[in-house]
């Protein structure tokens, strides 16, 4: 297991699949380091590979209002990150081969982050963190306890443009997940 800075060093300087081509700079993750919550998406849109900064477009703008509404807030109580470092082109969803390529890092990541709480947004975070025979609009909202873990998995904020009926559930899953947030934090004090 790598420290963050060597961890980030190799994935800047990562070329194991060809989305590294493309990019302008690596999204590694951004938050607190020490999180009790962790988020977990697919991979930057073209903001967030400007910025180099997961979850700064619009469908992470949404995602930041409802946190800071059960105030979470992103330097204080959760770190974010993607499954894959770099955006794929026209933001389609990443291949097999590219996640499995970069998927070390990010368990190098929930390793030195150790949250209590991993939240999985969208299928391809959740197919390739809990069970890739999951299904989103079956599956979301359920708990899991993995290797001390407590897992769950939520709407990728972005499907909430596309089909706003999905909004609601997405709330009542962030309340969920603030409510297990308050629930693990008194337990451990
Ligand atoms: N969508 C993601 O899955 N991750 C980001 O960082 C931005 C949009």
């Amino acid at each position: 297991m790598l420290g963050w800075r060597d961890l980030y060093e190799q994935c800047n300087s990562c070329g194991k699949c060809s989305l590294s081509k493309n990019r302008k700079n690596i999204v590694f993750g951004d938050g607190n380091l020490k999180a009790a919550i962790m988020f977990i998406g697919e991979a930057p849109g073209a903001d967030e590979d400007e910025q180099g900064k997961p979850f700064v477009g619009k469908a992470g703008q949404l995602l930041t209002k409802g946190l800071t509404a059960l105030n979470l807030i992103r330097d204080r109580d959760y770190y974010i990150c993607n499954i894959c470092k770099c955006r794929p082109e026209n933001n389609r969803t990443p291949y097999d081969e590219e996640t499995e390529r970069c998927l070390p890092y990010l368990r190098n990541q929930v390793a030195l982050v150790k949250p209590k709480i991993i939240v999985c947004l969208g299928a391809t975070a959740m197919k390739n963190i809990i069970n890739k025979d999951w299904k989103i609009t079956r599956d979301r909202g359920k708990w899991i306890e993995r290797k001390g873990y407590s897992i769950i998995a939520t709407f990728h904020p972005a499907a909430l443009f596309r089909d706003e009926s999905k909004k609601q559930l997405f709330w009542q899953d962030l309340k969920n997940i603030r409510q297990k947030y308050d629930e693990l934090i008194n337990k451990s004090e």
